[in-house]
């Protein structure tokens, strides 16, 4: 594994620009912001940092309506401010990766500005426009994700267009080849400025079905659940024709040395693992969410580890993501208390780890009330429990006001906790979170085997799991103890002889004979001192 790549042995972070660090005091965080925090991200040891949207943009979705591709939003800084962050993120051997948003523009992109001027402007064919069904209303049952019908009438023209999320996004046509020229030129233009690769934002969604039929009724939908649930999406997204296009992608990727290309995908395993395309030719990291999922047990857990390793094509290479800026906090999805056996858990296991901002301190989900509400999901369907807003608060840095993000008023409110739960604090107190996510970091990076090695289930035993990272050279027990009981006598495969290098409370290295006594709540990776 000396020739893994960057992507493989790597630890991704995301950053929430809006969220990391404002540097001119309108609350709103900004490129120079992300800059001034590169050397913490060197401290934490991560590799690479992908940036959610920074391009200009009405922000409807913040930034997921993207107005020009090629350009810096004001807010963020500009070009200048984003060559600055590459040139001192590569001087620290940090990678860039941006968030490209293919699958729609905002509606003030001058692409859509032309498209929807007349039927006959030359830029009509660049998005989905229909002929009303019969009776006047949308031409399919296609909803928006963020609610509401996915249609929305034009009424100068007479048709309608198509918008998988907000009707300020409406979706791009990327059965058009000048769409898909346009956007290959995007990759090579952000490539040239030496960003190191891109995470596709809701890659599955690029085609629809060619003949616009209705989508099926989900059986499983409630009365109280987000419109986006009623029906099946087998028509919207997934669609076959998406992996030609992909590769179409990766192989503009691939015109440029050791770029990486990571979809976002919600699917399930089967199909997720499709998008490493047929001749490993789509996505190097399809996004693997099965964590955010997953009921928080060992079984389950041990389950869909075999299930996605299993899944898994040759030569694909596996990741494994415990948040994003679109789904609770981890600390508020299990609990607190389970967050240091969680952030073991992501850093042992086989694959390309990807963490988000805050939760090596533990943020958890801070409330907001649907009246200052800023996500439009949130907006157009409160009080499901949809918003994104909670997992979106500013990093809190120091036990100053603003806790060190801003001079100014945060744009969203900071955890009430922050005084207390910062990086300054747990930066100085190695039993913190913090001091724990730093030591598996370099423990990772310290014993290659946590990379490269492969993996065997030893045993998910009640609510304790214990599997095997093994290599030529190496090999390490993880064994992690999701209960909030002690585990005092937990049996090991016979002649396991090692010593323990980290305990989730960092308090313990003592030599392991044949079985482990775990505390509530702790994991612990042992050294072997031979394959078992
Ligand atoms: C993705 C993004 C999400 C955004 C949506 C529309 O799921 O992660 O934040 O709202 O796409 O672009």
């Amino acid at each position: 594994m000396s020739q893994a790549r960057w992507w493989q042995r790597g630890i991704f972070y995301q950053v929430y620009p809006r969220s990391f660090q404002d540097t001119n005091g309108d609350g709103i965080g900004d490129l120079d912001g992300i800059r001034a925090r590169l050397d913490y991200l060197v401290t934490l040891g991560v590799d690479a940092v992908w940036i959610s949207p920074i391009f200009p943009s009405p922000m409807a979705d913040f930034g997921y309506d993207v107005a020009d591709y090629c350009g810096i939003d004001p807010i963020f800084g500009d070009l200048e401010a984003f060559d600055r962050l590459v040139a001192d993120a590569h001087a620290r051997g940090l990678k860039i990766v941006l968030d490209f948003v293919p699958n729609h523009t905002s509606d003030q992109h001058p692409w859509f500005v032309e498209s929807r001027a007349s039927r006959h402007n030359p830029r009509r064919d660049w998005y989905i426009w229909r002929d009303p069904a019969p009776d006047g209303g949308p031409p399919n049952n296609w909803m928006s994700n963020f609610g509401g019908p996915g249609w929305t009438l034009d009424p100068a023209s007479g048709q309608y267009y198509y918008h998988a999320f907000l009707r300020e996004q409406p979706d791009l046509n990327w059965r058009n080849p000048a769409v898909r020229a346009a956007m290959h030129d995007v990759l090579r233009f952000w490539m040239a400025r030496g960003v190191d690769g891109f995470r596709v934002d809701v890659i599955w969604h690029l085609m629809k079905d060619a003949d616009f039929r209705d989508n099926p009724p989900n059986p499983e939908y409630e009365p109280g659940d987000p419109d986006i649930r009623r029906f099946i999406q087998s028509h919207s997204t997934d669609q076959p024709d998406v992996h030609p296009i992909i590769a179409e992608l990766r192989g503009v990727i691939d015109e440029y040395e050791d770029r990486v290309l990571i979809g976002e995908i919600y699917l399930p395993i089967d199909r997720l693992v499709a998008y490493y395309g047929a001749n490993l030719d789509g996505a190097h990291l399809p996004f693997n969410f099965q964590l955010i999922h997953a009921s928080w047990s060992a079984p389950r857990l041990a389950e869909l580890i075999a299930e996605y390793d299993a899944a898994l094509p040759e030569g694909g290479w596996p990741n494994w993501v415990l948040g994003n800026h679109d789904q609770p906090r981890i600390a508020s999805r299990i609990g607190c208390r389970r967050t240091r056996v969680a952030a073991m858990l992501l850093l042992t296991l086989r694959g390309t780890p990807t963490m988000y901002y805050g939760d090596e301190i533990g943020m958890e989900n801070v409330p907001i009330a649907t009246e200052d509400a800023h996500d439009p999901w949130e907006k157009n369907e409160p009080g499901l429990g949809v918003g994104r807003d909670p997992e979106r608060t500013p990093m809190p840095w120091d036990a100053s006001p603003a806790a060190g993000f801003t001079t100014g008023r945060p744009w969203l409110p900071l955890a009430a906790d922050s005084a207390r739960r910062n990086v300054a604090a747990q930066m100085e107190d190695p039993a913190s979170l913090l001091g724990l996510y730093r030591a598996l970091i370099a423990l990772r990076r310290a014993h290659p085997v946590l990379h490269a090695g492969t993996y065997r289930k030893i045993a998910a035993l009640g609510d304790v799991l214990v599997f095997l990272r093994e290599s030529e050279q190496e090999c390490v027990l993880v064994a992690l103890n999701l209960a909030e009981t002690a585990q005092d006598d937990i049996p090991l495969p016979p002649g396991t002889l090692g010593r323990v290098l980290l305990s989730t409370a960092r308090d313990r290295e003592e030599r392991v004979e044949g079985h482990l006594a775990l505390r509530p709540d702790e994991g612990v990776i042992v050294a072997l001192d031979a394959r078992i």
